[in-house]
């Protein structure tokens, strides 16, 4: 067991109030940190801070408008002095084909997506550069990030953003020893994919392409992102960590079911 890793330490987890967001907070404190939690959701938040106590911190902000982070960035700075650990989290999409796509479809996914992680990471690094102490950053991407998707071409161009602007913002804020990674989840049981989870033949179709055979429970992508963040991972920085139950790696024929 990894005791506590994170004593001492603050954290800003964007997209706080749900799924995976809120199980990186609830694993966090209990690592011993300190957690400022964003999201747009007022009511998710106020139910996280009911659950967690006083180290969570719940700041309503929408992480698509610059102004509103950087209040929520300073939330952090104000109680707790410094910023060690961040986690941007927040994201949707609005899906749709390409030949119908509006603008306002894209530029509301791309932004949430990708935006949002450029600004957030932005105010957090300005956080951790002038507290010193240097830090780690963890962006949410996605297996879509490598993988298209049906109907999902501004949701997948963001996420692979996210990875590159991942190892931009790694290379960029190494001198300042700011850490920074991405990780690609692949189906994650959220309220995200609500849809999905609770439908079983569209459940199944997903599940036919996971060796492991299940969606991720929230609190096994949250394992991997505390990893990054954490003293365990102090010499990787610009990489992409894909946490998917095999599912990349799954899509050559499988010929062996001919035999059977
Ligand atoms: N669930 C999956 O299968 C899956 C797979 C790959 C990647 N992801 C990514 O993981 C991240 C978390 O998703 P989740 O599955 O936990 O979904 P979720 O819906 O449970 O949580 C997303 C949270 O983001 C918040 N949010 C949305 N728009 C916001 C905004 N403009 N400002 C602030 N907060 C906002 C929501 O209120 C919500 O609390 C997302 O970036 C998502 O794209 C999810």
């Amino acid at each position: 067991m990894n005791a506590r890793r994170f004593d001492g330490r603050t954290a800003v987890v964007t997209g706080a109030a749900s799924g995976i967001g809120a199980a990186i907070a609830a694993a966090l404190i209990a690592e011993g940190a300190d957690v400022v939690g964003l999201d747009i959701d007022a009511a998710g938040l106020g139910k996280k801070a009911a659950e967690l106590g006083d180290a969570f911190v719940p700041v309503v902000a929408d992480v698509t408008a610059e102004d509103q982070i950087e209040a929520g960035i300073a939330t952090a700075a104000s109680r707790f002095g410094r910023l060690d650990a961040a986690f941007n989290v927040a994201g949707g999409s609005r899906i749709g084909a390409i030949t119908d796509l509006a603008v306002e479809d894209w530029d509301f996914t791309v932004d949430l997506v990708q935006k949002s992680v450029f600004l957030c990471t932005k105010h957090e690094a300005r956080l951790m550069r002038d507290s010193g102490n240097g830090g780690a950053i963890v962006n949410i991407s996605s297996l879509d990030g490598r993988i298209p998707m049906p109907g999902g071409s501004a949701y997948a161009t963001g996420k692979a953003g996210v990875v590159m602007f991942s190892k931009n913002a790694a290379l960029e804020l190494a001198p300042h020893r700011i850490r920074v990674n991405s990780v690609l989840p692949g189906l994650v049981d959220t309220p995200l994919v609500a849809a999905i989870m609770g439908y079983d033949p569209a459940k199944q179709m997903f599940l036919d392409r996971i060796p492991l055979g299940a969606a991720a429970a929230p609190e096994q992508v949250a394992g991997p992102c505390l990893f990054l963040a954490s003293d365990d991972a102090s010499y990787i920085t610009g990489t992409e960590l894909v946490v998917d139950g095999g599912w990349e790696v799954s899509n050559f024929p499988n010929l062996a079911k001919l035999a059977g």
